[in-house]
């Protein structure tokens, strides 16, 4: 397949006066494939003996976003020897004499940002910049010293206060840099039915920025594609054989003077199926005020799983329970607390009916319909949930970010 005429500006872009690109917009727009081909043809072209780094939210994402399409281009195949070195993320190139190294870093992971720190650079491509710290980016743009290096940037719009849009979607000129806008009609990969299909997954701010590419503020309700009727369901509308076919995990939110909070959730055919919770809200005069020790949640989990085993998700910062879950011989997991990764993938699930939950889940139903965006912090750059009623949601959150990548692709489902 032939390339879209922004793809082939990429292509271009070393070729230009230009050191920096940058481009952002719509998913599955065809930015990180056509940057990644562009990057690599680039270094292999013009330098010799160099360090290069491919930076994406943590290297597992590397890998699946650029590596793996990387090596599976057969005009690359045929005009390099490539090699990836796993243990070590890097790839080894070469065509002739002319050999460089491309690092794989991750902005989320501790050990990226003690590494990139001591590299010299000739290039960096940061895929899905504004998704990394600000002092990951910077430091890895400072790594760049070696003549004729460029940057390479590509993103989904964040809030309109973001600091990477105000640095450099705003200020190209102040960088040199050439601003490229994508939408899914720059990807000529996209089937009619597919692009409907991705734009059927999100809804509001969502909507906006995933597929129209703008940098818009989220404010308000953030589930609000979560609909009373067509999210929920009764026992008797519950599949036959939702317990014994389901694959069931139970995911908690851990307070001791906030409220703590188990969802049993069972994943089967492909949805997912919140199935009943427990609550302890030790602020909620009904239960005497009183706070539960770690040994009492437990054995409130215990008879919560009615004797049976399935993987526990728990909140990464209640340690003293997870320990005393553990004790109990019970299969616990610290979730991933990926904040906005996991509303991201949730709105997903919710906006596409993939996300039900049983009527019987009154705190989790009346949370997901008031849990709001923290207007304050948004309006400054850093989107985040206002930390009020949130302890359904926390506990659902835990459990998506634990579902696999393809689960949000709709081409697989
Ligand atoms: N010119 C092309 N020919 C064939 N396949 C393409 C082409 N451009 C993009 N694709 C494919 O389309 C899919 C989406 O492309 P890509 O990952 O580059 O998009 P993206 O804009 O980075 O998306 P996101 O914002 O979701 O990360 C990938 O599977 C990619 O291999
Ligand atoms: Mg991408």
């Amino acid at each position: 397949m032939g390339f879209s005429e922004k793809q082939r500006t990429v292509l271009r872009f070393p070729y230009t006066g230009y050191d920096a690109l940058i481009c952002d917009g719509a998913v599955r727009s065809g930015k990180t494939s056509v940057m990644a081909l562009s990057f690599f043809l680039w270094a292999m072209s013009n330098f010799r003996d160099c360090s290069f780094a491919l930076c994406g939210k943590s290297v597992g994402a590397v890998q699946r976003n650029m590596v793996t399409p990387l090596l599976g281009v057969m005009y690359l195949q045929e005009q390099f020897d490539i090699k990836y070195n796993r243990a070590d993320h890097v790839i080894v190139a070469r065509r002739g004499d002319r050999e460089n190294r491309f690092y794989l870093f991750g902005g989320k992971d501790e050990s990226s940002a003690a590494l990139i720190q001591g590299i010299t650079l000739a290039g960096v491509l940061l895929d899905e910049a504004a998704l990394m710290p600000r002092s990951f980016v910077e430091q890895a743009l400072a790594r760049c010293s070696v003549a004729g290096s460029k940057l390479w940037f590509n993103c989904n719009p964040e809030g309109p206060e973001h600091w990477f849009r105000k640095e450099w979607i705003l200020k190209p000129e102040k960088h040199n840099a050439l601003h490229l806008h994508f939408t899914m009609d720059d990807n000529p990969s996209l089937t009619d039915e597919i692009r409907e299909r991705y734009k059927s997954m999100y809804s509001g701010v969502f909507y906006e920025r995933f597929i129209l590419g703008r940098w818009v503020m989220s404010e308000g309700l953030i589930y609000d594609m979560f609909d009373t009727d067509a999210n929920t369901y009764t026992d008797a509308q519950a599949p036959a054989s939702l317990h014994f076919s389901g694959v069931r995990t139970v995911a908690c939110d851990y307070g001791t003077t906030n409220p703590t909070v188990f969802l049993d959730i069972y994943d089967y055919d492909g949805t997912i199926y919140v199935d009943r919770e427990y609550r302890w809200d030790s602020r909620d005069m009904d239960n005497g005020g009183r706070q539960k020790t770690d040994e009492e949640y437990a054995d409130d989990m215990e008879a919560f799983l009615h004797g049976d085993q399935c993987a526990i998700i728990v909140d990464p910062s209640a340690a003293s329970f997870i320990a005393a879950l553990r004790r109990r011989g019970l299969y616990v997991v610290a979730a991933e607390n990926d904040v906005l990764d996991g509303i991201r993938r949730t709105a997903a699930l919710i906006q596409r009916r993939k996300l039900l939950a049983n009527k019987t889940c009154a705190g989790l139903i009346g949370e997901l319909g008031t849990y709001l965006w923290d207007e304050k912090s948004c309006k400054l750059g850093v989107d985040k949930p206002l930390k009020e009623r949130d302890h359904g949601p926390d506990a659902l959150r835990y459990y998506v970010n634990s579902l696999p990548d393809w689960r949000f692709d709709v081409v697989q489902t």
